[in-house]
């Protein structure tokens, strides 16, 4: 279904999490570049292959493909060792298949920034990863960070074991683009954690939105197809407003029967029901062009299942997402409940799925203005229904 299109950047849509790793590698099959251009091993993309359940933190899930060359762009910051150990671990379990290109401009990941991050009153607030992304960040723009290049030409020791995976990627994405190779761009986090259109400050430290690939890889895209992932509810990890979540009974099951919990930190993740506010203002950032609905099979048997169409905010409706944190934490989310189904994890095609999957696709449809062209019903590859009328 995607093989019309040239270049496609995958972006998270809500918290993170939404299953990017899985839609990357489906789609890495036929990408000759998978590209990160933005966060590090914050990210924890879960991908599944022959029985194998592998959480991919800084390498593009792209890696487990012959064909494709997996670039870490500019915009990316990375932790020398920790980026070894991955690589060593792919290696280990024979599936570091694909080429491996890493920035020159990239900013690395000190001890010193990991150690401010465990410890700083600020990223216990935030609840971050604790991997020393922010405090990375904030050495790039307060320009006095360190790139990949210094060290190498510093004679780094660490620097020079990844010595052969190092090169100015804008030159090697540029040139790719000139040739007219296919490029598909793995977007890290999720739009909600974005620097500037997240739920500031809590947040994570870069552009998770479309923006980022501009800045975080140099090229000039054209041709690119924006596909949005999301799953059929919503789930957050850290603190910071989530108007939709559900505390109590109904998340514990959501988390359990999801297995949400944190792929780089291990920790329970929050959830709750889907938010149209959130996914369209997401839409809407993002110029998204189609989505991927994921884990719908979680939601099997449910008796009804919601989601959120408008905040009440002391009264009064909003339909746009609002800046204002003392605002989102007012919110009382009003909702548009569907009856729910029953388990779909056996279907093989869009078309079979339940008449109540179907209107519930519809909905998000019609309310987003964003064609749903996937469907994930459960955690395989080949739990992945298209939808061939989009
Ligand atoms: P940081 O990116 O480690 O600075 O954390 C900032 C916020 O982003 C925290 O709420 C983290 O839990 C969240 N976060 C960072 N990376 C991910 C991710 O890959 N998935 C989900 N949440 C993330």
């Amino acid at each position: 279904m995607f093989k019309n299109f040239k270049n496609i950047a995958v972006i998270g849509t809500q918290w993170g999490d939404e299953g990017k790793g899985k839609i990357v590698d489906l789609l890495s099959e036929d990408a000759d570049y998978v590209v990160r251009f933005q966060g590090g091993d914050n990210a924890g993309h879960t991908v599944n292959f022959d029985g194998i359940r592998i959480a991919l933190h800084s390498i593009p899930s792209g890696i487990i493909h012959e064909n494709a060359i997996n670039v870490l762009g500019n915009g990316v910051v990375l932790n020398p060792s920790r980026l070894l150990e991955e690589i060593a671990h792919l290696k280990s379990l024979s599936l570091m298949r694909g080429k491996l290109r890493i920035s020159e401009r990239a900013h690395v990941i000190t001890s010193h920034h990991i150690e401010m991050d465990k410890n700083s009153s600020l990223s216990l607030k935030i609840g971050t990863t604790g991997h020393g992304i922010g405090y990375t960040y904030l050495d790039k723009v307060g320009r006095k960070g360190t790139r990949i290049i210094d060290l190498l030409e510093q004679g780094n020791e660490e620097i020079k074991k990844l010595k052969e995976f190092i090169c100015d990627t804008r030159v090697l994405l540029q040139d790719a683009i000139d040739k007219g190779k296919r490029i598909l761009f793995e977007g890290a986090q999720g739009t909600m954690l974005d620097i500037d259109f997240g739920t500031y400050p809590f947040v994570t430290s870069s552009t998770t939105t479309l923006g980022g690939i501009f800045s975080g890889t140099g090229v000039r895209v054209r041709d690119l197809f924006v596909l949005g992932v999301a799953k059929g509810y919503i789930t957050r990890v850290g603190n910071g407003p989530f108007p939709t979540e559900l505390k109590g009974e109904m998340g514990d099951f959501l988390r359990e029967r999801g297995n949400e919990f944190g792929a780089t930190t291990g920790r329970p993740r929050r959830c709750g029901w889907l938010d149209l506010v959130a996914l369209k203002y997401a839409a809407s950032i993002n110029g998204l062009d189609g989505l991927a609905l994921l884990k719908l099979d979680v939601l099997s048997g449910f008796e009804e299942v919601k989601v959120a169409v408008a905040y009440d905010v002391d009264g009064k409706y909003i339909m746009r997402f609002p800046s204002s944190t003392n605002i989102l934490k007012k919110i009382d989310p009003v909702y548009e409940t569907f009856p729910g189904w029953g388990d779909i994890s056996k279907i093989d095609t869009y078309e079979a799925l339940p008449k109540e999957v179907k209107d519930y696709i519809s909905f998000i449809e019609d309310f987003t203005k964003v064609k749903v062209m996937l469907v994930g019903n459960g955690p395989d590859r080949k739990n992945r229904l298209y939808n061939k009328k989009s």
